[in-house]
């Protein structure tokens, strides 16, 4: 019987499979703004937006809400763990904590305030399915004209699915939840963990940027 010791050490994903935040928190500490948020900046830039309100959505340790604050956002980052924000504001340069609100919320009560951007990264699959639609809702509407989303969904072929309180939508699905939006990035990545991770997985990720058209 091979001990805890013979074992790969965790990574992010280990604990986010069994929901360890502040395992998950430690293990991504420092890493760079996720590339859904990066594309939608860049698209806010190309329209000469610099800068709005945005709603970091289950923000975590707060790489993308510091991307945000540097690039001269507002932001509300929410999360359901308090730790997340303890490691959060440290991090937050003094010029830019004015811009700065953290909220601990639960998907179940979260308040969407009306943004020009929300940014949920790796967060929606971890919302219990009878708490997703009501929260999907509330950000389509929290969203203001011109303004986008940004995250990821995850797909039903992915390993973690079949995992009781989460939210996996097949490709027709993630469409639907987007109808009146402009896509402007959907990529699908599928892939299967190399044997050297601890517990390799099924990976079906939608990353999506999607912009709420202006009103005529
Ligand atoms: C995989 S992490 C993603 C964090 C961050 N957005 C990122 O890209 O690294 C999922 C986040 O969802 C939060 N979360 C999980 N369940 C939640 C719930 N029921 N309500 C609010 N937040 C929750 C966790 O605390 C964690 O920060």
């Amino acid at each position: 019987m091979p001990s805890d010791n013979d074992l790969p050490p965790m990574k992010a994903q280990d604990y986010s499979e069994v929901e360890d935040w502040p395992g998950y928190f430690t293990a991504v500490l420092g890493k760079e703004a996720r590339e859904t948020l990066l594309a939608a900046l860049d698209l806010f830039a190309q329209e000469g937006r610099i800068g709005g309100f945005a709603i970091d959505l289950a923000a975590g340790e707060g790489r993308d809400t510091l991307e945000l604050l540097k690039r001269g956002w507002q932001v509300v980052a929410t999360d359901g763990h308090p730790d997340a924000f303890s490691h959060l504001w440290p991090r937050v340069p003094e010029a830019s904590k004015h811009r700065l609100t953290t909220v601990q919320e639960d998907f179940a009560e979260m308040q969407v305030r009306d943004c020009d951007l929300v940014n949920a990264s790796f967060a929606l699959p971890f919302c219990p399915p009878q708490h997703f639609p009501g929260l999907w809702c509330k950000i389509v509407a929290s969203i203001r004209p011109g303004g986008r989303f940004a995250g990821q969904f995850f797909g039903v072929r992915d390993t973690w699915a079949s995992l009781p309180g989460r939210s996996h939508h097949s490709r027709e699905e993630v469409l639907r939840l987007l109808e009146g939006f402009e896509i402007e990035r959907m990529r699908e990545e599928e892939r299967v963990d190399p044997p050297e991770v601890r517990n390799p997985k099924h990976w079906q990720i939608f990353h999506v940027v999607a912009r709420k058209p202006n009103v005529p």
